[in-house]
C-alpha cells in the first residue's frame, strides 16, 4: 500500500538525467524555438483531415465555435501543465511529473494512459497522411488500390456497431449522402443514411485488407527513429515554416472564396452533443445513434490541439525552463487555436457542410475550384506537416516506454540502447509495431476518439494533480504558478470533463478497459519489479 502511493524525489530525478549518457543534454531552446517545437507538434491530421468529417456529420459551420471550446479546454490545461512541468523541468512528461508528486500507481495510470495519447494517437496520423498521400497519387494519375488504403474494420454508418468491411452509401445528385426517415421501435423517427443494397436485399459490404501506406509510413518512421534524428531546431523550424504557410495561404486564399451563404445555417445540428453514458442529455443524434452537434464536434476536434506538450518533454534542453517553457505551450496553443479558427470559418465558408471532403477536406476544398496547382501545394505542405507530427508522437511514445521500463514498471528489455546509434531501439521498435498495426486495421474514427478520450482523462488527472498539490504543499516552489488561484486547475477539469462527456459510452467503455488491462499490467508485473521498491531505505 505504501509503496503504490510513494513519490520518486526531484534530486533523485535530476541525478538519474544527469547520468544518462555521463552528460547532461545541451540547454540550447529559447522561447522562439520552445515555441516553434509546439507548433511543429501540433497541425496535422486534426486540422487537414478530421475536421471534414467534424464539419459535414457533427456540427456545420459552428466548428469555429467547437475550436474555441476546446481550445479553451487545452489552455486551462496547458496552464496547469505548465506549472507542473516548471515545478520538475526534466525531460519526460506528465508521467515522471506525477512520479515526482502523486505517487507510482497514479504515475503509471498516466503512463498507461498517455500510450493513447502518444501511440494511438500516431496510429490517426498515420491513417491522414495515407488519406492526403493517396490524394496527391491520385492526382498524378496513380490511385491507391481502395482495398490497401482502408482499415478492414469500420463502423456501420446507421447503427454504429463495428462491422468488417464497409457498407456503401448511395449519394444524391450533389454527391451528398443520401438520407432517409425511419421510424424506430419506440415510435421515433430519425433519420438514417440511405445504403446500397444489392437484389436480395442486403447492405453492399465493400471488404479491404488494410491500409498500407500508414503502416509504410510507421515503419519509415521508426527506421529513422533508430537510426537517430538530430533534433535540430533548425530542421524542425523548416517543416513547421512550410506547414504554417500552407495554413496562412489556405486562409488567405481561401476568404476570396467563402460564400456567407454557407454559413447561414451556422448550428444545423444545434449546439449540444451531450450524452451521459449512452443518453442524451442535450443534442439531437446522428443516424448512427451517436450525439452531435456543437460540443460533440469539440469533443472530435480536441485532437487537432494535442502535441502542446511535447514542449515539456523538451525541458530538459530549455535555456530558461522555468520562463521558456510555460511561452512555449502557451504561445503555441494560442497561435494554433486562432489559425484553426480561421480555416474551420474558411473551409465552412467555401464549400456546402454537406459536400465537406471526409480524408482530404482542406485539399478537396480547392479542388472544387479547380486549381490543381494550389491543392498540390496544399496536399504536400499537409503530407510534410502531418509526418512533422508523426515524428514528435512516435518519439514521444518511445520515450515513455522508455521511461517506464527504467522505473522497472515495464520489462528492462525496453531499456536497451542501439549498440551503433546509441537510440533506445527496443522501446522504438514496439512503438513502431503498434503503430503500424493500430494505423493499419483500426478505423479513423474510433482510433480519434480513443485518442481524445484518453488525453482528456490525462489532462482531468494533471490539472487535478496540480489542484492537490497547491492544497496539500503550498510551500513548495512554483516557479511558474498558473494565474487564477486554483480557479484554473477547476475550470481545466471542468471543461475536459465536458468533453468527454460528449463523446459516447463506447468510447468511455474503450477507456475503462484500457485502464483496468493496464491495472492488471502494473499489480501483475510493475508493482514488483519497481525500482523504487527496491531502492535501499525505500
Ligand atoms: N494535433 C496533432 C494532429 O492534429 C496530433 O495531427
Amino acid at each position: 500500500m505504501n509503496q503504490i502511493f510513494r513519490t520518486k524525489s526531484l534530486e533523485h530525478v535530476m541525478a538519474e538525467t544527469e547520468t544518462e549518457g555521463g552528460e547532461r543534454l545541451k540547454r540550447v531552446l529559447g522561447p522562439w524555438s520552445l515555441t516553434a517545437l509546439g507548433i511543429g507538434a501540433i497541425i496535422g491530421t486534426g486540422i487537414f483531415v478530421l475536421v471534414g468529417q467534424a464539419a459535414r456529420d457533427i456540427t456545420g459551420p459552428s466548428l469555429m465555435l467547437s475550436f474555441v471550446v476546446a481550445g479553451l479546454a487545452c489552455i486551462f490545461a496547458a496552464l496547469c501543465y505548465a506549472e507542473f512541468a516548471s515545478m520538475a523541468p526534466v525531460a519526460g512528461s506528465a508521467y515522471t511529473y506525477a512520479y515526482l508528486t502523486l505517487g507510482e500507481l497514479m504515475a503509471w495510470v498516466i503512463g498507461w494512459d498517455l500510450v493513447l495519447e502518444y501511440a494511438v494517437a500516431s496510429c490517426t496520423v498515420a491513417h491522414g497522411w495515407s488519406k492526403y498521400l493517396g490524394k496527391l497519387l491520385a492526382m498524378m494519375g496513380m490511385a491507391v488500390p481502395g482495398v490497401v488504403h482502408e482499415a478492414p474494420f469500420s463502423l456501420h454508418p446507421n447503427t454504429g456497431e463495428v462491422i468488417v468491411g464497409h457498407v456503401e452509401k448511395l449519394k444524391d445528385d450533389q454527391g451528398n449522402d443520401r438520407k432517409i426517415k425511419e421510424v424506430d421501435a419506440s415510435g421515433k423517427e430519425r433519420e438514417i443514411f440511405d445504403l446500397k443494397k444489392d437484389a436480395s436485399g442486403k447492405e453492399v459490404v465493400t471488404h479491404t485488407y488494410l491500409d498500407l501506406p500508414a503502416a509504410l509510413v510507421a515503419i519509415a518512421i521508426t527506421a529513422i527513429l533508430v537510426k537517430g534524428i538530430k533534433e535540430s531546431a533548425g530542421f524542425n523550424a523548416l517543416m513547421v515554416g512550410i506547414k504554417v504557410s500552407v495554413v496562412l495561404l489556405v486562409i488567405g486564399v481561401g476568404a476570396h472564396y467563402v460564400d456567407p451563404k454557407n454559413w447561414e445555417n451556422f448550428a444545423p445540428y444545434g449546439y449540444g452533443g451531450l450524452s451521459f453514458f449512452g443518453h442524451v442529455v442535450w443534442g439531437e443524434l446522428r443516424p448512427n445513434g451517436l450525439p452531435r452537434g456543437m460540443l460533440a464536434g469539440a469533443a472530435m476536434i480536441f485532437f487537432a490541439y494535442l502535441g502542446f506538450d511535447a514542449v515539456s518533454t523538451n525541458a530538459e534542453e530549455a535555456k530558461n525552463p522555468k520562463r521558456d517553457l510555460p511561452i512555449g505551450i502557451i504561445g503555441s496553443l494560442l497561435i494554433c487555436t486562432i489559425l484553426y479558427i480561421a480555416v474551420a470559418g474558411v473551409l465552412t465558408g467555401m464549400v456546402p457542410f454537406g459536400q465537406i471532403d471526409k480524408d482530404a477536406p482542406v485539399a478537396d476544398a480547392f479542388a472544387r475550384l479547380n486549381m490543381p496547382w494550389f491543392t498540390a501545394l496544399i496536399i504536400i505542405g499537409a503530407v510534410t506537416g502531418i509526418t512533422s507530427v508523426l515524428l514528435v508522437m512516435m518519439l514521444g511514445q518511445a520515450r515513455i516506454f522508455l521511461a517506464m521500463a527504467r522505473d522497472g514498471l515495464l520489462p528492462k528489455a525496453l531499456t536497451a540502447v542501439h549498440p551503433k546509434f546509441k537510440t533506445p531501439w527496443w522501446a522504438t521498435l514496439l512503438t513502431g509495431l503498434l503503430v503500424a498495426l493500430g494505423g493499419s486495421l483500426l478505423p479513423l474514427d474510433i482510433l480519434a476518439d480513443l485518442t481524445s478520450i484518453g488525453t482528456l482523462f490525462a489532462f482531468v488527472v494533471v490539472c487535478a494533480a496540480v489542484l492537490v498539490l497547491r492544497i496539500t504543499k503550498p510551500e513548495m516552489e512554483r516557479p511558474f504558478k498558473a494565474p487564477l488561484g486554483i480557479a484554473t486547475p477547476i475550470i481545466g477539469i471542468a471543461l475536459c470533463l465536458l468533453l468527454m462527456f460528449s463523446l459516447s459510452w463506447e468510447n468511455w467503455a474503450r477507456l475503462i478497459i484500457w485502464l483496468l488491462v493496464g491495472m492488471c499490467i502494473y499489480f501483475g508485473y510493475g508493482a514488483w519489479h519497481s525500482k523504487l521498491r527496491n531502492l535501499p531505505g525505500k
